[in-house]
């Protein structure tokens, strides 16, 4: 193989480019010649190729976003489109691509595999939602972003002893919400994997203001029962209630400089999928396992689990006590 493409797909996540840094040094450093191609598979698909130096990734380990442009693809769902694709990469003689992203990329990969075109992938989002790895590239960062916008708004709730909703990323995946709900002490973390009633939020604050505590704290997922601006409200149409006020992270929790953690994760993926994908591999997955990165065959890879399930009940005892 003398030539492989590299597309950065899905949401952006911060670490994105130390990935691509790694996976174009370590391609080079077997003379083989990376080509990236823009906004994901729409790049492909329209042959919007550039070759990436050694040059071009200097100095981009501890930027956010992607300098090769990230997105999502709908048109890539279209069998016909895929194999023109494919013959196109193939024409300009790329061997094989890394692509880096969510579940949503790694299904594209697994199509290029299918079709007979070697992929590797490297998880990449904030949502760490992926199958077979315990860690995915940006999701520390972005509980870093979190973690630090909830302390702030839990000064300003204690000074004006109200409840502050914090809707934070994640339209599948709670994982974001739990993590930086208990890094920051919250009362309440609200997920798309767990229902909780009505009844159980005015519960948990009633017995909240009994204690005479002056915040009240719910992380809400975005994919939660509710959005944070109708369960604030819910909140505000109650009588035994704290004021609520709701506070949106929404993007902000995507960009930014990646922590150093997420850069040396990115840096070892991305070593681990080139090296994989020219020494052969194709239909795998860099993953992260038992302080271990493994490239792993993606077609039996166990789904991420449910982050509640990690006797969180306990945790949250910390905060009603
Ligand atoms: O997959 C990452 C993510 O940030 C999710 O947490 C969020 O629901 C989604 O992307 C938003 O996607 P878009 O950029 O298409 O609005």
């Amino acid at each position: 193989m003398d030539k492989i493409a590299l597309i950065a797909s899905g949401g952006d996540a911060p670490g994105m480019n130390a990935a691509i840094r790694a996976v174009t040094r370590t391609a080079i450093s077997r003379g083989v010649e990376v080509w990236g191609a823009w906004d994901g598979y729409d790049g492909i698909v329209d042959h919007r190729l550039e070759r990436i130096t050694s040059l071009i990734v200097a100095g981009i380990i501890g930027r956010g976003g992607s300098i090769i442009g990230a997105g999502r693809s709908p048109r890539f769902l279209v069998p016909a489109v895929r194999e023109e694709a494919v013959a196109r990469l193939r024409g300009a003689g790329i061997g094989g691509i890394v692509v880096i992203g969510g579940e949503g990329s790694l299904a594209g990969a697994t199509e290029l595999h299918n079709l007979g075109f070697p992929a590797v992938t490297v998880p990449g989002t904030i949502d760490n939602d992926m199958p077979g790895t315990e860690i995915t590239i940006g999701a520390d960062t972005a509980i870093n972003t979190a973690v630090e916008a909830i302390d702030r708004l839990k000064d300003t709730a204690a000074a004006h002893r109200r409840s502050m909703l914090v809707e934070v990323m994640g339209r599948h995946s709670g994982y974001i919400a739990v993590m930086a709900g208990i890094a920051a002490g919250a009362e309440m973390i609200l997920t798309p994997e767990r229902d909780v009633e009505i009844d159980d939020v005015f519960r948990e604050m009633s017995e909240t203001i009994t204690r005479h505590k002056r915040h009240f704290i719910i992380v809400v997922a975005e994919g939660a029962r509710w959005r944070a601006a109708e369960l604030a409200g819910l909140i505000n149409d109650s009588a035994n209630a704290y004021e609520a006020r709701y506070t949106i992270l929404g993007y902000i929790q995507r960009g930014g400089i990646p922590t150093p953690f997420d850069r040396i994760l990115a840096t070892r993926m991305g070593v681990a999928a080139t090296d994989a994908i020219l020494d052969g591999s194709s239909g795998t997955l860099a993953t992260w396992r038992n302080n271990r990165i493994e490239v792993l065959p993606s077609n039996g890879l166990e789904p991420r689990k449910d982050p509640w399930e990690q006797s969180l009940e306990r945790v949250h005892l910390l905060t009603t006590i």
